[in-house]
């Protein structure tokens, strides 16, 4: 009889999952196994809604954000029940196993599922970067590209101003992608939950490289959302330097648009694996990037790891500032 699988994305959209879903879809078809899309992350399997993907299935969707399984956060999947019910549907649908595209919650799921008998396998999607055993997550590096091309149309209006730009991006907890844009667009500051920050620092600096010959009038403050400051942060600044600021908060564009090329690679490389993983029995692992390469790890094992901060990065973003 042949395979079986299924193939779900959870959680907050990235972009490269349509290309991971591509990559599972394809792959197990060419191996000769049957593929089941499910909808709306765990949701769909809760609530029979899913459908056999063929190759065409995913015919076109390699270039484009969002992702073509649709996604949620399913709540009932956290309880017992949840997971017991969901069990029952794989088994009444014949599956032999799940990958499941996503962030640390949804490889909870993944986690339970698969104790309770049912193989999953989890692939990292989050423009956050914060799962612990990756070092990269699908749709980190399309996210990056997005801050960055929107904040440097940012600078463009803050220089004609002589304003400060104190622009919040998103990573949820995480300082991934703020100090990584911070970088890439020339930021004057960056603040995060990771590493301490002094507001009165900042404004002295400000002031300072104002006031000096050839000095700039105009900044760039980038802020990572798990701060929670950002408001504060912009009046607070003004108020200690007399600089007018202002407040954007770059929200779910980040999550969107064509995946770069790294993300439609990365994704299609983590799918083709997920599968390889699958087609040999094997379950309750998370596909992840290790020293460049694609690997996997235990479920649990995975999930338990903590995640160190890029403090070489933070370290050379305030060495090369102004
Ligand atoms: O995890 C991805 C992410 O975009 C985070 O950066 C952000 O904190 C969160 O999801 C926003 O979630 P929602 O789409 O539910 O508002």
């Amino acid at each position: 009889m042949k395979k079986r699988i299924g193939v779900l994305t959870s959680g907050g959209d990235a972009p490269g999952m349509n290309a991971a879903v591509r990559a599972v879809a394809r792959t197990a078809i060419s191996k000769g196994m049957e593929v089941v899309g499910i909808k709306r992350g765990y949701n769909g399997l809760l609530n029979g809604d899913y459908f056999m993907m063929e190759k065409s299935s995913v015919s076109g969707i390699i270039k484009r954000g969002g992702t073509c399984l649709y996604t949620a956060r399913c709540l009932e999947f956290v309880k017992p029940e949840g997971v017991l019910k969901g069990k029952e549907r794989c088994e009444e649908l014949g599956l032999d196993g799940i990958v499941v595209i996503g962030g640390d919650g949804s490889f909870r799921g993944a986690a339970d599922l698969s104790a309770a008998g049912i193989p999953c396998i989890g692939i990292p999607g989050t423009i956050d970067n914060d799962i612990q055993c990756t070092e990269y997550t699908i749709g980190y590096d399309t996210a990056l590209n997005t801050a960055t091309e929107m904040i440097d149309k940012l600078r463009d209006t803050a220089q004609s101003h002589d304003r400060c730009s104190v622009v919040e991006v998103m990573g949820r907890k995480a300082g991934f992608i703020a100090v990584n844009v911070a970088i890439a667009v020339g930021a004057e500051a960056v603040i995060t939950l990771e590493r301490p920050y002094d507001l009165d620092a900042i404004a002295a600096k400000m002031i300072k490289v104002r006031n000096s010959k050839n000095g700039k009038h105009h900044f760039l403050i980038v802020v990572a959302e798990g701060v929670g400051q950002t408001e504060n942060i912009a009046r607070s600044l003004q108020e200690m330097t007399g600089i007018e600021s202002r407040v954007t908060v770059l929200g779910h564009v980040q999550r969107g648009g064509s995946p770069t090329l790294r993300d439609r690679v990365i994704a299609t490389e983590m799918g083709y694996h997920a599968v390889e993983l699958l087609e040999q029995g094997i379950g309750n692992r998370i596909v992840g990037l290790k020293d460049g390469k694609v690997y996997d790890i235990d479920l649990q094992e995975g999930l338990a790891m903590k995640k160190p901060f890029i403090d070489d990065r933070y370290d050379i973003f305030y060495d090369t500032a102004y």
